[in-house]
């Protein structure tokens, strides 16, 4: 009796390879081809201050201390993104994220942002990047790690570096070399 429950019979063998069968082709691959490598250069516009500032500090661990590297502290930023580096440059999107000072000696600022484009060319698309940049290092690297639109499967990494700077007017533009490789 025992061992004729331990021998599978042709009815439940059949079962099973006709289970199997549904849990194999419920899922699907498909041969994306090779990866293609695309470089793109920006520039970022940030306003820090004013009525139109287009960065602002939304927290900080202690009310009396909202300085740019104190531990904890977070901006949010909705940036315009053009191409080339004047202010008055074509408009391709908005950079929108949070930088937090993300060390407790202020060395690093950790950002999480999405570049949301708005050209025809990459209307809608959008490249998400993550990192921690130090502040006093002149050209900062962060990583590319995905994107939607034109980028799905975004994989790559991004330098930046302050290219102009106007303490007065509080603005600031910043060139951002993008490497990544995408479908
Ligand atoms: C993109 O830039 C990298 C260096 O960051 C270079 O090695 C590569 O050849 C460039 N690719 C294209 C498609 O221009
Ligand atoms: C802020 O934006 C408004 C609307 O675009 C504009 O009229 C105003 O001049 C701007 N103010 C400053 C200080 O740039
Ligand atoms: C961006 O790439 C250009 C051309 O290769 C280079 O001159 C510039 O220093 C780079 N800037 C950054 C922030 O990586
Ligand atoms: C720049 O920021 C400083 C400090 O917040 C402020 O006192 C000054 O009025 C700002 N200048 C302009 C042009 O918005």
């Amino acid at each position: 009796m025992a061992s004729s429950i331990l021998v599978p019979s042709t009815k439940l063998l059949m079962m099973l390879a006709l289970l199997l069968g549904i849990l194999i082709c419920s899922e699907s691959t498909i041969d994306h081809g090779f990866l293609q490598e695309t470089n793109m250069t920006l520039y970022i516009h940030d306003y820090f201050s004013g009525p139109n500032a287009t960065t602002i500090a939304i927290s900080s661990p202690s009310d009396d201390s909202w300085i740019a590297d104190n531990f904890g502290i977070m901006y949010y930023t909705d940036n315009p993104v053009t191409e080339g580096r004047e202010p008055d440059s074509d408009r391709i999107g908005r950079a929108q994220g949070t930088f937090v000072s993300s060390a407790m000696d202020g060395s690093n600022s950790q950002v999480v942002m999405s570049v949301v484009f708005d050209t025809e060319q990459y209307q809608g698309s959008t490249l998400e990047i993550q990192g921690a940049g130090n502040p006093v290092q002149r050209v900062k690297e962060v990583s590319v790690v995905s994107g939607t639109g034109q980028f799905r499967y975004a994989r790559g990494f991004a330098t930046f570096e302050t290219v102009y700077y106007d303490r007065a007017a509080n603005y600031s533009v910043a060139e951002w070399n993008i490497t990544m490789e995408h479908y």
